[in-house]
Formats: C-alpha cells, sequence, structure tokens
C-alpha cells in the first residue's frame, strides 16, 4: 500500500507541475519549411492470441522502446533517487497487468517478453499516455460532402525539457516509435491507426469507410484523475479511455453505435472523443466526464458550422490563455474556407504555430470514404512554442 502511494505522489507531483509552468511568449503564426518525415506500416494480426500480436512490431522497434523506457527511469530515478521507485513500478505495476482487461493484459505481457522491458515498466508506459497527452482534433467537411479527419498528437508535457536542443525529452524518444498499423481479421482490414510501438489503446485510428476516430485529452478537476488513482490503489471500475477507444475501433461496425459507446461507457477520468461518421453532416465532439456525456457539440452546415476541432478545453468555455491552440487553429481553418478544405489544406492548418509545437509527435490526416489514413513525425523548427 505504502508503495503506491508513492507511485501516486509521482504522477500527482507530474501533474502539479503543470499548473506552475512558466508563461512563454506566443511565436507569430508562420509556415516555416516543416519537417515531414514518413512513418512505416505494420501489420497486427487479430487472430493471433494476444500474446503474439505485436511481435513484429516489437522485435523492430525494441532498441527504441528500451531508450525511451531508459529515459523515463532517469526522469523518475531525478523524482526519487536511488532508483527506489523504479523498482516499485517493476513490483507492484507488473501485478496489476492481472486486474486490465482482455486482450490487453495479454497483449502487454506479450509486449513485455519480446521487448526484455519489465512488465511493470510496460504497464507505466501504457498509462503515461493516458495522463501527458495535449492534442488538436478536428473533422471538416468539404462542399461534397466529404469529410476528413486530422489530429495532431502532442506529448510529453513537463516530462524533461532538454535546454540544450530546447525540446522535450520524452517527446524526442517517442518519435522513433510512430508507426501505422492496420488491424486485421481473416485478412481484412478491421482498423487502422497510428500508434506507439509497445502501446496498446488507441489514440487515432479510422474504420475505413465507417468511421473515425481520435482521443484528446479533458483536464477537468471534476472527476480528473482520482479513477486512475483509485485503479491504482484497487477500487477498479470504468474503463481506460484508450482501451475503450480500441474497443471502438476494433468492434463497432457505424457511427451511431460508435457514438452510443463512447457517450455512454463509464470511465476512469474524462476525455474528448472526436468522432467523424461516412455521412455528410456525421461529426461530433463527445466531452465526457467519468460517467457520461456532456453537451456534445455537431456538424451543422447549414448554419456554417462546417467543421468541430477540439484542443483540450470544453468548447463552450474559453482555453486556458497560456495554452490557447483553438483559437489560432480555427482561424486558419476559417482562412481556408470550406471550398478549399482538403487534406493539404488541412495539413497546413496543423503545422500552423503554436498549433504546431515542441511536443508535437506526430501529424495523422483520415479520409472515411476512402478509407485511408497517413501520418506524419514532426518537428518544430524554431523558434517555436514548447507547447
Ligand atoms: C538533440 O536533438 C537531436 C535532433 O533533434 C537529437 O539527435 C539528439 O539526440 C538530441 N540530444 C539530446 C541530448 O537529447
Ligand atoms: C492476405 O491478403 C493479401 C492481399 O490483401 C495477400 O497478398 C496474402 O496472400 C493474404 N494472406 C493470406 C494468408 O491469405
Ligand atoms: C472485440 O470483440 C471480440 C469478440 O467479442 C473480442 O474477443 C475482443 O476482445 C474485442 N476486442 C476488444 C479490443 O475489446
Ligand atoms: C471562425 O468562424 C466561426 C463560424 O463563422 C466563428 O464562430 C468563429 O468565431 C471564427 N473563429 C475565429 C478564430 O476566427
Amino acid at each position: 500500500m505504502i508503495t503506491k502511494l508513492y507511485f501516486c505522489c509521482f504522477i500527482l507531483s507530474f501533474m502539479f507541475m503543470c499548473s506552475s509552468s512558466q508563461y512563454v511568449p506566443p511565436v507569430s503564426e508562420d509556415k516555416l519549411k516543416l519537417f515531414k518525415g514518413d512513418v512505416s506500416w505494420y501489420t497486427v494480426n487479430l487472430d493471433l492470441p494476444p500474446s503474439k500480436r505485436w511481435t513484429d512490431i516489437i522485435t523492430d522497434k525494441k532498441n527504441e522502446m528500451v531508450s525511451m523506457i531508459q529515459a523515463i527511469r532517469d526522469l523518475a530515478d531525478a523524482f526519487v533517487p536511488s532508483g527506489k521507485l523504479i523498482d516499485l513500478v517493476d513490483k507492484d505495476l507488473s501485478l496489476m497487468v492481472d486486474t486490465l482487461p482482455y486482450p490487453f493484459n495479454e497483449e502487454i505481457r506479450g509486449i513485455a517478453s519480446v521487448s526484455g522491458v519489465p512488465l511493470g515498466e510496460v504497464v507505466l508506459f501504457n498509462i503515461f499516455y493516458e495522463v501527458f497527452t495535449v492534442c488538436t482534433s478536428l473533422v471538416a467537411e468539404d462542399v461534397n460532402g466529404n469529410l476528413i479527419h486530422a489530429r495532431n498528437l502532442d506529448f510529453g508535457l513537463f516530462m524533461g525539457w532538454d535546454l540544450k536542443n530546447r525540446s522535450w525529452i520524452i517527446t524526442e524518444k517517442l518519435k522513433p516509435l510512430v508507426v501505422n498499423i492496420d488491424f486485421r481479421r481473416n485478412n481484412q482490414t478491421v482498423f487502422k491507426s497510428t500508434n506507439f510501438a509497445g502501446y496498446v489503446g488507441m489514440l487515432t485510428g479510422i474504420h475505413p469507410h465507417s468511421f473515425t476516430l481520435t482521443m484528446n485529452e479533458r483536464f477537468s478537476l471534476d472527476g480528473g484523475y482520482i479513477g486512475i488513482l483509485e485503479w491504482i490503489l484497487g477500487k477498479r471500475d470504468g474503463m481506460w479511455m484508450s482501451f475503450l477507444t480500441r474497443s471502438v475501433l476494433e468492434n463497432a461496425t457505424s457511427y451511431e453505435s460508435a457514438k452510443a459507446l463512447l457517450s455512454d461507457t463509464k470511465l476512469l477520468a474524462p476525455a474528448y472523443f472526436i468522432l467523424g461518421g461516412n455521412q455528410p453532416g456525421q461529426a461530433c465532439i463527445i466531452t465526457r466526464s467519468r460517467t457520461h456525456s456532456i453537451n456534445p457539440l455537431q456538424l451543422d452546415v447549414k448554419n456554417g458550422r462546417w467543421y468541430v476541432l477540439e484542443t483540450n478545453y470544453d468548447h463552450w468555455k474559453e482555453p486556458l490563455f497560456l495554452d490557447d491552440r483553438r483559437t489560432p487553429a480555427m482561424k486558419c481553418m476559417n482562412q481556408t474556407t470550406q471550398a478549399d478544405i482538403s487534406i493539404k489544406t488541412v495539413y497546413d492548418v496543423l503545422s500552423t504555430k503554436p498549433v504546431l509545437n515542441k511536443l508535437t509527435t506526430y501529424t495523422t490526416l483520415m479520409e472515411v470514404s476512402k478509407g485511408t489514413l497517413e501520418s506524419y513525425i514532426r518537428d518544430c523548427p524554431n523558434p517555436c512554442m514548447p507547447w
């Protein structure tokens, strides 16, 4: 019990650092020569037992994964010197794998065994994404009723700023882990996603010709991270958010059924789900508390709302002034206009600072009618906002 409390303190103190961060003046919007790195494709065969599904990816990405875990260890040691904290993670979190639902528990075991990374640390790696992700997601409808769903994934906030490099240590370590995955059953694509090797939940994905889905963090005090802390301490009702996203991508078959599952399933913590369908007008932002959906925002093209866009603030409230990626992103969308919206112009919107910032790990662009998903590893040249 004491050791679990230690671990909670570790997570809580990271969160606390969020609220005491320094102000950095905004960088003027510009579109410099922006790095566009390709992401490789892998297949995950859902017909295999869960423990075998990730073998190809992890075999390829083992070194990158070990390097990333080492960076997390270094951060933990800076917090509690002497390696004690990681010892606790190895002991305690490895036991918790049994409390995770199938198939996630088995998949995580398989990843630990192929990578050689201790099981508790693979669990930690899977939990961290639930806590330190900030993002921009949008779904736009073009004049032909075609839907484009795109996102920037910004990860690694307050996870060690490298002064020399002006970059986030964990963010840089994650970039080589970005992969595109084609999940297949009976040798047919079920869904595709952009993901980090070693992570079994989903943050970004497409069920081709049916729906597209992204998840953004919701930093909310009502419910906040209490559910995660409770889970660590042993009270386990509610679902991990990115596990729900994965289940929906894998097993839902329509926009409507995806929407119902995302709106009504009890969660461990608040979240935003950005969902696009396959018909004109089908896109929404689902703002979740742990128990229910609040004030959903739908596309409404007739009344001028031809896109929905979400960062990490409730759409009916002002964003935090230190972290306003929403206004610049919307300004850009408005300037682009519905007549000119396309995969290319959406990429440009997501390449505008500070929508693109030092935390931006990847950009993904999806088009449901074509069933396509493409993603790019990002780099934000100086001058660039840390977030
Ligand atoms: C600094 O950044 C470069 C390129 O982004 C990277 O190759 C290098 O490893 C980084 N150095 C450190 C100390 O992280
Ligand atoms: C799976 O489908 C691909 C083409 O989509 C084909 O090349 C491959 O042979 C198939 N594999 C099996 C085991 O049927
Ligand atoms: C999807 O449904 C199948 C069949 O019910 C189940 O075996 C599988 O575990 C589900 N996938 C997820 C990620 O929940
Ligand atoms: C963009 O356009 C919408 C709809 O006309 C408007 O409500 C919103 O205030 C505009 N936002 C910005 C930042 O220009």
